[in-house]
Formats: structure tokens, C-alpha cells, sequence
């Protein structure tokens, strides 16, 4: 068993791994309902005196920027934007020194309005999540009538430079398992980039089935009948999307290939709940409680300490391809993306 260097202040795990990518959800709920990820009646909702306070989330932030080596930090949900001091979380994250890259995980309702006011603060990126162009369908999945929202909010943040702007589809056969080029073609049209992910058993209905899932290969195999697709000749690093160069480039399309092309040994994710839990996986089944250590009146270097080792135990894989693999206790809305 290796043993942790005292002295390496990095988060870093036992099978040589570094975390940093900080991924902070500042709420768990949302103004969608996604059947993939939730009943149509939502979820039980955190109650408000657990979740971190704006200066709760910056001063984690702060310590992970200036003492852990985290370098980038995005924000998820449930949908990070109903979060009323976004602009003000995102301000502070980007004051913070040596500055990190900041990006923002949304469905894209709301972001018409506040695209221009995050630019301004400093947010860096968005990732938008749309799963259909079809507006019946957009509504089947989602639950809520809001397709011209979400194209409306792409359009903004375009505009205002969060760029480049990408999008995250998920397909569900039977659903919208057709809309990979449709999808590939409006991004193209929009200078935006595709990212189709696989499936992951992280839903709260846990009604994930692998044989329903579309995988990488189908997903690839019809992108291909519309467009040639050649490796990205930029080297892929942590990032779980495999790239491809569409039509020889400089647009690109990537396949999030969560389940059947797990990216576990390059992982270099941490993970903060909305109630100030330290995940050092999606689908770690273990937590570390940051939140009880900050409200009582735990110093800067004990709350390093506590992440370092959070870290350390972090497994080496999901395990989903595992016979005896069980799905967490908490579902992505209340993790984070
Ligand atoms: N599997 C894969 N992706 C998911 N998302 C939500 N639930 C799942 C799941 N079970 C996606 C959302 C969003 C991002 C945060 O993760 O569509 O784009
Ligand atoms: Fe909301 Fe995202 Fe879940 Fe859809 S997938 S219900 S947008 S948290």
C-alpha cells in the first residue's frame, strides 16, 4: 500500500493520480426534470440551513486554489444558475490567485438574461445541456416546454464570449437516439461543440439498463453517416470526451464515453456537494464531510488536510462494469456533473 507524501500539499490519490478540476454544485435543484436524472415531481431538496453559504463555497474554493493545486473549477447543479448569488461566486472564484479557469454547467434556462453579467464577472465557459432540437421531444424528455429558453440562452453566451460554447446531449433509445446529427449539424452551423455522452447510472429512479444505453460505438457509427470523422490530433489528457476532427477541422465532436470507454485511470476530478460534501468520485458511495468541520471553526490548513485525504482514497474506478457494482446514494442532480 503507498503511503502519502506529507509533504506533497496536491491532491493527490494512492495510484498517482492529481485532482485539479474542481467541480462545485451550488444547488441540487432544478427547474427542469430530465426523465434520465429525475421523477416529474422532483426530489427531496436539500434543506437551506445544509447548503454552503456563498463565503462557505469561496472559502473552500479558496483553500483548494491556494493550498490543494486545483486550477480550474466548474459549477454544476441540480442547475447552478437558480442559484441567486451566481454572478457574485463566480466574481469571487475568479479574483481568486493563480487564477483558475471557470466554467458553468447549465441546462441554458436563464441564461439569455445573465450571460453578459457572468462574462463580466469572469466566467470563462458554459457547457449547455440540450438533448434534442425538437421541440415536442425537447419537452418528452425534459418534462417542461423550455427549447426556445435554452437555444435563446447558447445564443447569448456566445455573444457575450463564453466560448467556446459546448453542448452536452445525452440520447435515450427510442427517444431521441436519431438526434446525434441533427445535433452535430445545428452545432456546426452555431460554431458550438458537441459533446454526446453515455448514459451513466447516476439517475435517482436508478432505472439506468446498459442494454438501453446508446454507447459510444452507435453514437460514432451515426455522426459518421453524415460527416467524416479523424482523430483530433490534440492530445486528450484528463478530459473524458474522446475528439474527433468533423470534416477534417477545425470543428471538432466528442463522445463521452462514461461507461464502455471509461477514462478512470486519467481522472483528475474533485468534487463539492451543494451541502459542503467532498466526492472524490461520481460515483464514490463514500463522502467526506467538510461542512460540520467549516461551521465549527475548523482552520484553513485542518480543511486541506481533511480534502488531501478525502483524495488519497479514492478508488480506481467506477466499477460499473462490475457484477457487484451499486449505484450511489445520491443521484447527479445532487452531485454535479
Ligand atoms: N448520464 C449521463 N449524463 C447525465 N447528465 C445528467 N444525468 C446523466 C446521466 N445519468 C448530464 C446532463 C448534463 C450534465 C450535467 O450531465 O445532461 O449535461
Ligand atoms: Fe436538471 Fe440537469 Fe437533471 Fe435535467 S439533467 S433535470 S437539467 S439537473
Amino acid at each position: 500500500m503507498p503511503v502519502r507524501d506529507p509533504h506533497d500539499p496536491r491532491l493527490v490519490d494512492s495510484f498517482g493520480r492529481v485532482a485539479s478540476d474542481l467541480r462545485v454544485s451550488l444547488t441540487d435543484r432544478c427547474n427542469l426534470r430530465c426523465s434520465y436524472c429525475m421523477p416529474a415531481e422532483g426530489l427531496d431538496w436539500l434543506a437551506k440551513p445544509d447548503v454552503l453559504s456563498d463565503d462557505e463555497i469561496v472559502r473552500l474554493m479558496r483553500i483548494a486554489v491556494e493550498q490543494l493545486g486545483v486550477t480550474e473549477v466548474r459549477f454544476t447543479g441540480g442547475e447552478p444558475l437558480i442559484r441567486p448569488g451566481i454572478v457574485g461566486i463566480v466574481e469571487a472564484t475568479a479574483a481568486l490567485r493563480p487564477r483558475p479557469q471557470v466554467s458553468l454547467t447549465t441546462n441554458g434556462i436563464g441564461l439569455a438574461r445573465i450571460a453578459p453579467a457572468l462574462a463580466t464577472a469572469g466566467l470563462d465557459r458554459v457547457n449547455v445541456s440540450l438533448d434534442t432540437l425538437d421541440r415536442e421531444r425537447f419537452h418528452q424528455i425534459t418534462r417542461r416546454d423550455r427549447l426556445p429558453d435554452v437555444l435563446a440562452g447558447m445564443a447569448a453566451a456566445a455573444a457575450a464570449g463564453l466560448t467556446p460554447v459546448k453542448v452536452n446531449a445525452v440520447l435515450l433509445r427510442g427517444i431521441n437516439d436519431h438526434d446525434a446529427l441533427p445535433l452535430l449539424d445545428f452545432c456546426l452551423a452555431h460554431g458550438y461543440e458537441l459533446r454526446i455522452i453515455e448514459q451513466m447510472p447516476l439517475d435517482a429512479q436508478h432505472s439506468w439498463d446498459r442494454a438501453v444505453m446508446m454507447t459510444a460505438e452507435e453514437i460514432l457509427a451515426q455522426l459518421r453517416t453524415g460527416h467524416t470523422l479523424s482523430p483530433d490530433p490534440v492530445a486528450r489528457g484528463a478530459s473524458p470526451a474522446e475528439t474527433w476532427l468533423v470534416d477534417g477541422g477545425p470543428a471538432r465532436v466528442g463522445v463521452i464515453g462514461s461507461v464502455t470507454r471509461a477514462f478512470c485511470g486519467s481522472c483528475d476530478r474533485t468534487r463539492l456537494t451543494a451541502d459542503g460534501q467532498i466526492r472524490n468520485c461520481l460515483f464514490a458511495r463514500e463522502e467526506s464531510d467538510l461542512r460540520a468541520a467549516l461551521r465549527t471553526g475548523a482552520t484553513d490548513e485542518e480543511l486541506a488536510g481533511r480534502w488531501r485525504l478525502a483524495m488519497w482514497g479514492k478508488l480506481p474506478g467506477h466499477g460499473i462494469n462490475d457484477p457487484s457494482f451499486l449505484q450511489p446514494a445520491r443521484p447527479m442532480s445532487a452531485i454535479g456533473g
